[in-house]
C-alpha cells in the first residue's frame, strides 16, 4: 500500500533543500500532501507539478528565530504550541510525518508524538558552530535521538555532524541528493552559443559561479579568483534567499572595487542552470564552510563541465579529484586561481574531466537512486508504525 505522506518544509523559496524536496514530493503527489510554512515561488512550483500544498503560516517569531537562540522569546514559544497542534490534527490524516528542513522538524516532532505518527527528518545542514548556535544544535539533536525515527543525512559529511552532537548513529541513512540529468543532455549547443552571445562574450574564458548569496557560500572568494585572472569572465548565478541582502550588494561593490564590472555578470536568480552551465568553461565552488552537499557541483558534473570546489564537507563525496574536477584548501585564493588558470589554459584537460564528471554525476547521483533511498526508508518506517 502506498503510504500517506505529510512532507513538512518551512521555507517557500526555491533554495536547494527545496529543490531535492520537489522530486521527492512528486514521486507520491497521488497520496502525499506538501504541509509550508510560508507561502512563495515554492508552492506555486509544486502546484504546477499537480503535488498537493498545504499552507500553515507559522507566526513571524518562529521563522525568523535567531542562529544563537535568542529568538526563542516566549511569543516563539506560543506560536510553537499553537502551530504544533494544528499540525498536530493535520498529521492524524498520514501515516508518516516527513520533515524537510530543522524548522520544519522541530515543528513535526512534537506534532508527531501528538498524533502518534513517525517521523522522518531529511537532515540537510551540517550541525556545527560555523552555521548553527549551540542552543539551536542541542535542540534539533535532542528531539532527533527522541523523536525522530529516522534521520537521513544528504552526505557522510552531514551525517558525521550529527553524530558528533551526539545524535544517534542508529538513526542515520546517508542519501546523497539524485538530480534528473534528463534536462542537462537536452541543451543544445547553439542554446549555450546564445548564453554567451547574449552577454557579449564570443569564446572568452569563462568561469561559472552558481548558488545562493551567502557569506559562508563564498561568492567574495570567487571574486578574489577572478580578480587573479585578468583574461578570464565571471558568471554568478543566484540570489540572496533567505535575508543575506547585504552579502549580495557586498559582493556587487566590490566587484567594482576590484574593477570587475567588465568581466564579472551577475545574472541574478535563475531557472535555466542547465544552459547557463554548458556556457561556461568550469563551475567554480568556493564555500568557506563545508557545503553539506552542494547540488550545483553535481549539475555542473551534469553539464560535463570541471568542478573546482573547496576540499571539504559534500564536495569530498561528490568531486574524484583529478579525475572529475579539483579540489583546493577553502578560502585558499592563490590555489584556487592556480587550479582554475591551469585549466582554462588546457581544453583538453577539461573535455576529460567533463567528461568523466559526467559519466560519475549520471551514475552516482541519478534521481532514481535518491529515490529508491527514500522509498525504502518510508518503507521502513511506515511498517513499523504503532496500529
Ligand atoms: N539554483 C537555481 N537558480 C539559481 C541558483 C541556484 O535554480 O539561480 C538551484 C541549483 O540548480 C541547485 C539549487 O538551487 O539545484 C542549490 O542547491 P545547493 O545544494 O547547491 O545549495 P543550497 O542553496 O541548497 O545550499
Ligand atoms: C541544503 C544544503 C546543500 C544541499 C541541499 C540539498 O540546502 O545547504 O548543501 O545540497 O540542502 O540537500
Amino acid at each position: 500500500m502506498t503510504s500517506r505522506i505529510l512532507f513538512v518544509d518551512h521555507s517557500a523559496v526555491l533554495g536547494g533543500g527545496e529543490l531535492s524536496l520537489r522530486d521527492i514530493s512528486r514521486h507520491y503527489r497521488e497520496t502525499s500532501t506538501v504541509l509550508l510554512l510560508s507561502d512563495g515561488p515554492f508552492r506555486e512550483l509544486l502546484e504546477s507539478e499537480g503535488v498537493r500544498v498545504q499552507i500553515v503560516h507559522a507566526g513571524s517569531s518562529l521563522l525568523t528565530a535567531r542562529r544563537d537562540g535568542s529568538g526563542r522569546s516566549v511569543a516563539a514559544a506560543a506560536e510553537l504550541a499553537k502551530l504544533t497542534w494544528k499540525l498536530a490534527r493535520i498529521a492524524g490524516q498520514f501515516d508518516l510525518l516527513y520533515a524537510n528542513s530543522q524548522k520544519a522538524f522541530v515543528v513535526s516532532a512534537l506534532a508527531g508524538r501528538l498524533a502518534c505518527r513517525p517521523v522522518i527528518w531529511h537532515l540537510r545542514d551540517i550541525l556545527s558552530d560555523a552555521h548553527f548556535g549551540h542552543g539551536n544544535i542541542r535542540l534539533v539533536t535532542t528531539l532527533a535521538n527522541l523523536c525522530a525515527t529516522r534521520v537521513i543525512a544528504n552526505s557522510q559529511a552531514t551525517a558525521s555532524a550529527f553524530i558528533a552532537q551526539r545524535g544517534r548513529e542508529a538513526k542515520v541513512r546517508v542519501i546523497h541528493n539524485g538530480i534528473d540529468g534528463a534536462e542537462f543532455a537536452r541543451v543544445t549547443e547553439s542554446e549555450a552559443l546564445e548564453v554567451r552571445h547574449q552577454l557579449g562574450l564570443g569564446n572568452r574564458r569563462l568561469v561559472g559561479v552558481f548558488g545562493r548569496f551567502h557569506p559562508w557560500k563564498g561568492q567574495h572568494v570567487a571574486l578574489e579568483v577572478l580578480a587573479r585572472l585578468p583574461d578570464a569572465h565571471g558568471l554568478f548565478v543566484g540570489a540572496a534567499l533567505f535575508g543575506e541582502e547585504d552579502y549580495a550588494a557586498h559582493v556587487r561593490r566590490r566587484a567594482r572595487e576590484l574593477g570587475l564590472e567588465h568581466r564579472v555578470h551577475f545574472l541574478g536568480f535563475r531557472r535555466d542552470l542547465p544552459q547557463l552551465m554548458r556556457a561556461v568553461d568550469l563551475v567554480l565552488h568556493t564555500a568557506e564552510a563545508p557545503e553539506p552537499f552542494g547540488r550545483v557541483i553535481v549539475e555542473g558534473m551534469l553539464a560535463a563541465r570541471p568542478v573546482v570546489a573547496a576540499r571539504a564537507g559534500g564536495a569530498l563525496e561528490i568531486v574524484r579529484e583529478g579525475v572529475t574536477g579539483l579540489l583546493v584548501p577553502p578560502g585558499d585564493v592563490d590555489a584556487f586561481a592556480a587550479a582554475v588558470a591551469g585549466l582554462l589554459a588546457d581544453p583538453a584537460r577539461r573535455a576529460a574531466l567533463g567528461a568523466a564528471a559526467y559519466e560519475r554525476a549520471s551514475r552516482e547521483f541519478s534521481l532514481d537512486a535518491m529515490l529508491r533511498g527514500v522509498a525504502d526508508e518510508i518503507a521502513a518506517v511506515a511498517g513499523n508504525r504503532p496500529k
